[in-house]
Formats: structure tokens, C-alpha cells, sequence
């Protein structure tokens, strides 16, 4: 799988991406619009043991951004189970160093794309801590429709957040 976009290109992980993708996730900015499981700070072994799992595990759903042949993000989706094998949950993160330039609208739009293309789903969903509007606005610009506000449902950083989701339906 391979989606060469405008302003990036979304292809699956490899081993030699170790790097790169160190270099961009180990950003505290990074790591506050996301789970606590994304570690920080963001180590080369933590890279290799992601890409180890992620290629060895041959994810399907999973995916790197790739700007100018480096790995700057991740992007993908988890598939759901039992009664809701038909939908999935989205996540994604860039390098800070790229922010503003509508990449992470492009690549969600064209990635949900693929997915209901590729994939029995009938729902893809986002869930955005709620002090993060640049991750709402990138689903509202991609098409995702806001569904409610969760109530008190993150910690993050000490701080007990509310929670957007958002959904795109077929
Ligand atoms: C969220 C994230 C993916 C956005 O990526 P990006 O490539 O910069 O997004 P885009 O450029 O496509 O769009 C960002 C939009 O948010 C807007 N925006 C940015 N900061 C904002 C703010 N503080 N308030 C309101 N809107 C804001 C931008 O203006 C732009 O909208 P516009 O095109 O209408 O002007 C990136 O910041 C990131 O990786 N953050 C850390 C990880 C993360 O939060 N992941 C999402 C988890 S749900």
C-alpha cells in the first residue's frame, strides 16, 4: 500500500525508518495531543520496538507519513471488535516541524478513503482531547462530524480533560 498525496506520501513502516522517526516523536508537543502509551521521551529502542512489532506483526492498518523520503508521522487505524467489527478508530501524529501546512488534512482524508475502500467498515471515529482544536479542526476539514462531548473522560499531563469525538460514516 502506497498513497502518494500532494504534500506527503502514506506508505507502511520499515526498519530503517528508526531515525527519522525518533527524531520526530520525541517532542513533548507531539506527545501531549496523544495516549500515554505514545512514550515520552521517545528513545531509539522505543522506535525499534515499534517497528519491530509494526513490521513483524505486518500491520496492515498502520502507517507512516513520509515528507522529502524521511519519516515524519504515523497515521492509522484500529479495527474494532465483536459487535463493532465494522468500525475503527483513527489516530495520527506529525513532526512539530510540519504543522500548518495541511498535511494531516490530506492524509486523513485520503487514509479514511482507503479504509472504506479496502475494508468492511462502516464507521471510522476520532477521539481529540479536548485543549487540542487543531486535531478537531483537522477531522472537521476532512469531513468527520463532531458527535458529542465526552465529559472528564482524559487524563493527560495531570490535567482531567474532556474529550471531542467525531465520526465518518458510510
Ligand atoms: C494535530 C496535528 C496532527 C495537526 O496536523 P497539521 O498537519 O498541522 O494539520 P493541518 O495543517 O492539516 O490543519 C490544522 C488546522 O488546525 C488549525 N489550528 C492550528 N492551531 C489551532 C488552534 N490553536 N486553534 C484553532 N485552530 C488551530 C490550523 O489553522 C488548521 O486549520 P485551517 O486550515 O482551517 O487554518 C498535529 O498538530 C500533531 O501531530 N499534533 C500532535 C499529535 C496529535 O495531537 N495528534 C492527534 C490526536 S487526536
Amino acid at each position: 500500500m502506497q498513497l502518494v498525496l500532494e504534500r506527503c506520501a502514506i506508505r507502511p513502516w520499515r526498519l530503517d525508518d528508526a531515525e527519522s522517526l525518533t527524531k520526530h516523536a520525541n517532542n513533548r508537543k507531539v506527545w501531549l495531543g496523544l495516549r500515554d502509551l505514545f512514550p515520552h521521551p521517545y528513545t531509539i529502542d522505543d522506535a525499534h520496538e515499534f517497528l519491530q512489532k509494526k513490521i513483524i506483526g505486518q500491520s496492515a492498518t498502520i502507517f507512516c507519513i513520509e515528507i522529502n523520503g524521511a519519516a515524519v508521522g504515523g497515521i492509522g487505524i484500529h479495527p474494532g471488535q465483536d459487535v463493532h467489527r465494522h468500525t475503527a478508530t483513527l489516530g495520527y501524529w506529525l513532526g512539530a516541524e510540519f504543522w500548518g501546512r495541511g498535511i494531516m488534512t490530506e492524509a486523513v482524508a485520503a487514509l479514511t478513503d482507503f479504509c472504506f475502500e479496502n475494508f468492511p467498515l462502516r464507521r471510522i471515529s476520532a477521539e481529540v482531547f479536548a485543549n487540542n482544536p487543531a486535531s478537531a479542526r483537522v477531522l472537521e476539514k476532512a469531513g468527520f462530524t463532531f458527535e458529542g462531548r465526552l465529559k472528564n473522560n482524559v487524563i493527560k499531563d495531570g490535567k482531567l480533560l474532556d474529550s471531542l469525538l467525531y465520526a465518518k460514516t458510510r
